[in-house]
Order: structure tokens, then C-alpha cells, then sequence
């Protein structure tokens, strides 16, 4: 059965206001369920469209939930409380947010509804100096926020009509801004700064552009058949960098700017790691913006607006 009728909870964050956006003007009718926590109009621009439908409301209101699953042809749950130091300041909403709200979901669903599921792959290679990974390798996750994402992994893959996204590490533009990523914090430091201060520099993580995220999901619904049931890392093959690595490229576009190391500085966040992004390439899919194309976008973008009033804080 063909695609057209989307639930996507969490619709008007950093990744789901791109994916919304795209979907809409492509025709498929989107329903978003969002409580608007961070950036108020990063759908208003879709409000005029017949085929989007916007209900301002917590995931975790089951009423509505219940309501809205009704009839869609597939499910792609983005509500989250995303990354890890906001779920260790609201260990229990994390829980009631990342995990129990995805089991919920998949309750309520029949079999043949769909789902499309982003998890991150940060739990790759945590304490094992230049691991690969591929789709194989499992997940280690250290953060509450890691530990919740790969618990919600583990039960949508029983639903049989699923994929699962392992996402690298995001940057570029979206209608909600996000400045916690590294790229997006590197760019925004080295605009504000004309420095970039870095520490534990050969941790090596992999990247991928925001517009390409959105246009994974497009190409997993076009070939939802061939791909359900899998699970596929979603990166930049070719950006698979150290976070010096990453300095020097944001240095060869913004030139005026000073690399400090380190040296006595620990990163909390332990990854390390190189991945594989061959198995989603092997069935077509091919990636469209390069790190350098965004870190230019980036640079643009903050120089116009610093995003100072931008908290990550729930
Ligand atoms: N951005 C990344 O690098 C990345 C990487 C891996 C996985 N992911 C996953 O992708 C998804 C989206 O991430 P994002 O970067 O867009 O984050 P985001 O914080 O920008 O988006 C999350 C959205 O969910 C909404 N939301 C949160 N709690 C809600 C609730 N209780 N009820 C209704 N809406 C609620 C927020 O208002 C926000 O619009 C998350 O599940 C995240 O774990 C993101």
C-alpha cells in the first residue's frame, strides 16, 4: 500500500521542521503532534497548506494520540527530549518521552502501519579508540539519553513493519535552530569568537548535512518494501573526521580564526569512532550536501542571527 497519510510527533524540532517541510510540498498529508517546547513558527509556513495539520499538544496526551494514530499509513515518532544533558536534568520525563511513549505507540498501532525511527549513534565505539562500525557493532550506550534511544530501537524493530536511522552527528540550517551540535557550536564559536577552542582533538565522529536526513526519509518511504526491517547508519561517508580534522575544515572557509588545543581538557562525551554507511548506500541512497557546503550555510546563517536567545532547556 502506498504511502500518504504521515503522523510525525515532534514534527516542528531541528530535524522534524526540514522533514515536514519537504514532505508537505511533496503532497503527502502530514499531521504534526508538537507542544511547541522550543521554536514557535518553525512550521507557520505550512499552516496555509491543505495537506498539513498542525495540533499543538504533549505525545503523552493519549487521547489524542489515540486519535491521530487512526488511519495513518506511517508513524515517525521525532518527539524526544534529545541529547544528554537535558535528559540528565529530567531523568523522568526522558523516560516517559524517549521510551514509554515509542511502546505506547507501538501498541496502539496494527501491523500494517508503518514506522520510521531515528536513533543516534553515539553509542558506537564509547571507550574503544578508533572503532568502525557498521549496523552490527552494538550499541554502548553511556547516557540516559543513549540508554532510553536504544531501549525504543529494541522494541520498534518488533514491529516488523519498521526502519530504524542510527543518525550521525546533524549540522546545518533548520526553521528551529539547534547551536548544541558540534558542527553548528564550532561554526557559531568561530563566528562569535574568531576562535575555536578544542579539546581531546583525534576523537574521531561521523556528520551528516540536515537536508540529507530528510532526504533518507524520502527515499525510505519510496523504498519503504526493500529497506523495512533494517536498521542503517546515516552519515557522510566522506566525513567521517577528528574533531581537529573538523577545526581545520571550518578554518579553510572562515580563515581569520585561531585553533587552541587543549590539551588538559577532558570531553565528556566519549565517542570515538569510524562508521560505515555502506549498507544504506548499497540500495541507492546517495547523500546530497558536503561538510564544506554546510559549514558555509552555517557560517551565513551566524553571522546574520548569533541565536543567543536559543536554550536547549525544556
Ligand atoms: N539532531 C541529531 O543530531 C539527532 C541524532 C540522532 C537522533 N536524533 C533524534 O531525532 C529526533 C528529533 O531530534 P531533533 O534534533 O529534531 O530535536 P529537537 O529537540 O529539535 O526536536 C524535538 C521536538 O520534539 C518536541 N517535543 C519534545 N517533547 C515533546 C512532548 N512531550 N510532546 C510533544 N512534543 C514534544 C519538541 O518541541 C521539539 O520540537 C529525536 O528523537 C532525536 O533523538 C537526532
Amino acid at each position: 500500500m502506498k504511502i500518504k497519510k504521515i503522523l510525525i510527533t515532534g514534527g516542528a524540532g531541528y530535524i522534524g521542521s526540514i522533514l515536514v517541510s519537504d514532505l508537505v510540498q511533496k503532497g503527502y498529508f502530514v499531521t504534526v503532534i508538537d507542544n511547541l517546547k522550543f521554536e514557535k513558527n518553525s512550521l507557520s509556513h505550512l499552516l496555509g497548506f491543505k495537506n498539513f495539520k498542525f495540533i499543538k499538544a504533549d505525545v503523552r496526551n493519549k487521547n489524542i494520540l489515540i486519535n491521530e494514530l487512526k488511519g495513518k499509513d506511517l508513524i515517525i515518532p521525532l518527539a524526544g527530549l534529545v541529547g544528554a544533558p537535558l535528559c540528565k536534568k529530567f531523568p523522568r520525563m526522558a523516560t516517559e518521552i524517549n521510551y514509554n511513549n515509542i511502546k505506547f505507540i507501538l501498541s496502539k498501532i496494527k501491523k500494517s502501519q508503518k514506522v520510521i525511527y531515528p536513533n543516534t549513534n553515539s553509542g558506537y565505539g564509547v571507550g574503544k579508540k578508533n572503532s568502525y562500525c557498521d549496523e552490527k557493532s552494538t550499541l554502548n550506550p553511556i547516557s540516559l539519553y543513549g540508554k532510553t534511544k536504544v531501549q525504543a530501537e529494541k522494541i520498534i524493530l518488533n514491529h516488523k513493519n519498521s526502519i530504524v536511522f542510527r543518525l550521525a552527528t546533524v549540522f546545518g540550517y533548520s526553521y528551529r535552530m539547534r547551536t548544541d551540535l558540534l558542527v553548528n557550536f564550532l561554526v557559531r564559536e568561530a563566528v562569535l569568537k574568531n576562535k575555536l577552542e578544542i579539546f581531546e582533538p583525534h576523537f574521531r565522529r561521523n556528520y551528516i548535512h540536515v537536508k540529507d536526513i530528510s532526504n533518507a526519509f524520502l527515499f525510505s518511504i519510496i523504498n519503504f518494501q526493500k529497506m523495512k526491517g533494517n536498521i542503517y547508519n546515516l552519515g557522510l561517508s566522506n566525513a567521517n573526521l577528528t574533531k581537529i580534522e573538523l577545526a581545520k575544515s571550518i578554518k579553510k572557509i572562515i580563515k581569520n580564526i585561531k585553533i587552541n588545543i587543549k590539551r588538559n581538557k577532558a570531553d565528556p562525551d566519549k565517542r570515538d569512532y569510524f562508521v560505515s554507511n555502506k549498507k544504506i548506500e548499497k540500495i541507492g541512497f546517495r547523500t546530497k550536501v558536503s561538510l564544506n557546503e554546510g559549514i558555509k550555510e552555517l557560517y551565513k546563517v551566524f553571522k546574520i542571527n548569533n541565536f543567543n536567545q536559543n536554550k536547549n532547556n525544556y
